[in-house]
């Protein structure tokens, strides 16, 4: 690697910067630049990306948004207290921990906040370009990590989309890894499409819809007729408060169900329910029951149980998210980023909706982002 190469840096402003996903994200990331820990999760440390022109991970430099003011440090402790991030990491990695923890700026609107949308939009630009400037990075991308917002009434922009529309005032790619409005409103989608940005979104596909994106598909090609698929999600957590308001769980819950009607051709009788049990924190268990049709119209079902640690299956993704929208934005790959449906529930675009074909279309991606394709 060139002496001008190894030098260059880039930033990941993370809104939402000191939830679990986003203290993960840095945490992992920093643990795996040091050789803690191998970089289990990212696809983007997997061979067909060797050559995709990435940046390394010892080049991202973390800052952000939150509303709280809990040092991320701290946060990082409680993580490990409840074993997300492993017992000792956060020592380790105190220094990495400080430095993101120096760059998260407070976010908004906090209550009565009497700055109008565009002075927000403005704030939230000028903090992102400040951290650009101050940092000497070639370039930023924003990952929208903050709590689900209840689903928008389309009128007034909502807290994601004012991001949103910051990130493309600062010239930065945007990931929306949440179900929030963010760039999908008609007057942040107008501006993106005009910015000559690239953006990607929306809601990261980490359990249950994994699963779901890869048996809706066997269920079709296998000519077996789904008649009810129905799932409830037990967590805690950020993330389990804030899906306990019915408003931001219909949020969510859309992009779920939204993988079944496209991999099987129908929607199947059957609901998503996500139940907040602070008890379980941060370790959530979906669990899955589909009634299928057999040959001659015998019954059968097939139940599954995911329990997974939400945040330790987002933090690499968001890593390969931030990685990649970085290299499409130094190409000068403008527009939604359709070739990473893989990573979402409710992807941009109309790309296909099984796990087998998004990861050929990514695979592409990376080949693209060489340079050769
Ligand atoms: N497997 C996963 O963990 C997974 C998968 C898909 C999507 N997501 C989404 O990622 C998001 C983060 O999840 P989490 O577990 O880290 O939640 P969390 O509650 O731990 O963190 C969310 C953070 O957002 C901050 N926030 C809230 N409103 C804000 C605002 N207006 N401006 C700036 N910051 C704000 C909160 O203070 C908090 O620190 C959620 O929306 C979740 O639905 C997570």
């Amino acid at each position: 690697m060139s002496a001008s190469l190894s030098r260059a840096r880039v930033g990941v402003w993370l809104i939402g910067a000191r939830g679990s996903v986003a203290t993960t994200a840095v945490a992992g990331c920093a643990a795996v630049a040091a050789g803690l820990h191998p970089p289990a999760g990212m696809v983007t440390e997997t061979p067909p990306f060797a050559d995709s022109g990435l940046p390394p991970l010892t080049s991202l430099v973390f800052g952000g948004h939150d509303t709280v003011d809990c040092p991320l440090p701290k946060r990082a402790e409680e993580l490990a207290a409840g074993g997300v991030l492993p017992h000792g990491l956060p020592a380790a990695i105190a220094a990495e921990l400080a430095a993101a923890d120096a760059e998260i700026r407070p976010g908004g609107p906090a209550p009565g906040d009497t700055r109008d949308p565009e002075e927000l939009i403005d704030a939230f630009a000028a903090d992102i370009r400040d951290f650009v400037r101050r940092g000497r990075l070639d370039r930023a991308v924003v990952v929208n990590v903050a709590s689900t917002e209840p689903a928008s009434d389309g009128a007034a922009l909502p807290p994601s989309s004012l991001y949103a529309a910051a990130a493309v005032r600062a010239g930065c790619g945007y990931v929306n890894f949440t179900p929030s409005t963010g760039l999908h409103h008609p007057t942040t989608a107008a501006e993106a499409a005009a910015s000559g940005l690239p953006y990607a979104g929306r809601d990261g596909k980490t359990g249950q819809t994994l699963l779901r994106s890869v048996l809706g598909p066997m269920f079709a090609q296998r000519a077996l007729a789904v008649r009810a698929w129905s799932g409830t999600n037990l967590l805690g957590g950020g993330d389990g408060a804030a899906l306990a308001d019915p408003a931001a769980a219909a949020a969510k819950n859309a992009g779920k169900e939204r993988v079944l009607t496209d991999t099987l051709g129908t929607a199947p009788q059957g609901e998503v329910h996500i139940d907040d049990v602070p008890a379980l924190g941060d370790w959530k268990t979906a669990w899955d029951h589909v009634a299928f049709d057999g040959f001659l119209g015998t019954r059968m079902v097939l139940q599954t149980i995911w329990q997974g640690c939400d945040s330790a299956l987002a933090a690499p993704l968001v890593l390969d998210l931030a990685r990649l929208t970085l290299r499409a934005q130094e190409l000068e790959i403008a527009g939604p980023l359709t070739d990473l449906g893989f990573y979402f529930k409710d992807p941009l675009g109309e790309g296909p909706s099984s796990l087998g074909e998004q990861y050929t279309a990514l695979v592409r991606f990376g080949q693209r982002l060489r340079g050769t394709a």
